[in-house]
């Protein structure tokens, strides 16, 4: 895998408002796989309790250019930037978007996400790696 350095990492969290997750989720992973591996994009799709959380990480050009991509997405709203920095690694190695479903519930506060980012940047050095343990942790 070749290493374009700096990555940037960006970490949001954004809520659901389509009306079919099933057929969104096959949809939005089909894109996906069409998409990053020529971008080198990595990272993973967390969604649950009607909420998405997505780990990205990739040279900066691709980032920019899928960031421009989701925010027009119709099947979300509320985007809310949780981290955006650049990182000297890539921690997943996988070209395929990890997708994570856990049930259907009530939506995580962004305030806890944001504790637990603020949290974690203290101890931690951020990679993608370390925010997808992190959140499917608390997603589930
Ligand atoms: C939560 C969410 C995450 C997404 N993640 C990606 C992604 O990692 N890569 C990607 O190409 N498209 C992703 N998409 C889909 C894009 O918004 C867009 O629909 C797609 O890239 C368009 O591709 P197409 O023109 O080939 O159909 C995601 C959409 C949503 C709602």
């Amino acid at each position: 895998m070749t290493h374009r350095l700096p990555l940037r990492l960006v970490v949001y969290v954004a809520n659901y408002v389509g009306r079919d997750i099933d057929a969104d989720m096959a949809q939005i992973e089909q894109a996906s796989h069409r998409h990053n591996p020529s971008g080198q994009i990595t990272g993973a799709l967390l969604f649950d309790r009607g909420q998405f959380v997505q780990v990205i990480e990739g040279p900066h050009d691709a980032i920019s250019l899928l960031l421009d991509r989701l925010q027009r997405d119709p099947r979300i709203s509320e985007w809310q930037t949780l981290l955006d920095q650049d990182t000297d690694h890539r921690s997943c190695e996988s070209w395929a978007m990890r997708i994570l479903r856990t049930d259907n519930g009530e939506r995580v506060p962004v305030a806890i996400l944001d504790a637990f980012r603020d949290k974690y940047l203290r101890t931690f050095k951020a990679d993608a790696s370390g925010f997808i343990e992190l959140f499917t942790a608390i997603m589930q």
